[in-house]
């Protein structure tokens, strides 16, 4: 089972700049300069904002240097608060509570790898490719925006190789051809993508629909079961809390109980960041997030509260 147990560190933010359109890029060190705990390609951290609100945001800086973590956040306006936070009231010199980093989005070993990048997708894509490299294995990188201004770290992927990097930008380029560029590849090949939801829903059809043989790897930045919590109504215990209550038909079990259990951890509440994760010790779940692997799932001893649901009348969970 996967811990539902976060371990914080204070880091200290020692470089905040813009690096595009509404993306900054921030630097976070140790206060003490001590090492910080190592990552591997794919890895995000976790991080408690100034207001309390939680976000995660995939490190795009080098696993092998471990005297700073760098991410790179969006301000998005349509978003709920997190990244307008960032950008407003995080700056140098601030300390922010981060969570050791966690892998959901491994760089298996393949024959050579294809990386697909839109808009600030490109994150995690970079030690992706800094391993790529070090392993001497062929990799190309599709990397996609709306605007080249709007897309962060431009040069210094074009500078690791033009003949290897394809840049579309919405207003010059158009959009890539990925059936093609996933066509190109054969068996033991690996696509690894991460971008906005239509981007990733189209690669996932293409990849069944053309029969591609390489491998498909996709972190979405959003989960994809948003906004489908709704279901039968059922019973949840608290055992550590000593509480129940019943779940509506539309709202989760993390809605229902957070009035009556104090400290619950979340984040996303769309089922892809796993802070929610619960233990289950009764009861049969309805698995409606993007975090659990099938066998995961299919061991039904953890949960993520903020979209799932149970099958039957009644959970138990350690809470
Ligand atoms: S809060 Fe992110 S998975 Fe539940």
């Amino acid at each position: 089972m996967a811990s539902t147990e976060t371990r914080y560190d204070t880091l200290r933010v020692t470089q905040a700049e813009l690096v595009a359109d509404a993306i900054v890029l921030a630097r976070f060190e140790s206060p003490t300069a001590a090492p910080l705990p190592p990552w591997e390609p794919g890895s995000h951290i976790e991080i408690v904002l100034p207001s309390g609100l939680v976000r995660h945001y995939s490190l795009c800086s080098d696993p092998d240097d471990p005297s700073h973590y760098e991410i790179a956040v969006l301000r998005e306006p349509a978003g709920r608060g997190g990244s307008a936070e960032f950008h407003d009231g995080v700056s140098v010199g601030s300390d922010i509570s981060v969570g050791l980093p966690r892998n959901n989005f491994t760089l298996e070993p393949a024959t050579e790898y294809l990386f697909i990048a839109g808009g600030v997708g490109i994150t995690p894509m970079l030690p992706m490719i800094r391993r790529a490299d070090a392993t001497g294995t062929p990799w190309r990188l599709v990397y996609g925006g709306r605007t080249r201004a709007s897309m962060a770290f431009l040069d210094s992927v074009v500078a690791l190789g033009s003949d290897r990097v394809s840049v579309f930008a919405d207003d010059v380029e158009g959009r890539p051809n990925f059936a093609a560029e996933m066509g190109r590849l054969g068996a033991g090949a690996a696509v690894y993508a991460c971008g906005p939801t239509p981007m990733l829903d189209l690669l996932t059809e293409l990849h069944i629909t053309q029969g591609v043989a390489a491998e498909l790897h996709i972190e979405r930045f959003v989960g994809e079961s948003a906004g489908d919590i709704t279901g039968e109504t059922f019973e949840v215990v608290a055992t550590r809390s000593g509480v129940s209550v019943t779940v509506g038909t539309d709202e989760s079990i993390l809605t229902a109980l957070r009035p009556l259990v104090s400290h619950i951890p979340f984040s996303c509440e769309d089922g892809y960041c796993g802070t929610c994760e619960t233990a289950v010790i009764e009861g049969t779940v309805d698995h409606r997030d993007s975090y659990l692997d099938d066998d995961e799932r299919a061991a039904g001893d953890t949960m993520m509260i903020c979209v799932s649901r149970c099958t039957g009348s009644r959970l138990v969970l350690d809470l």
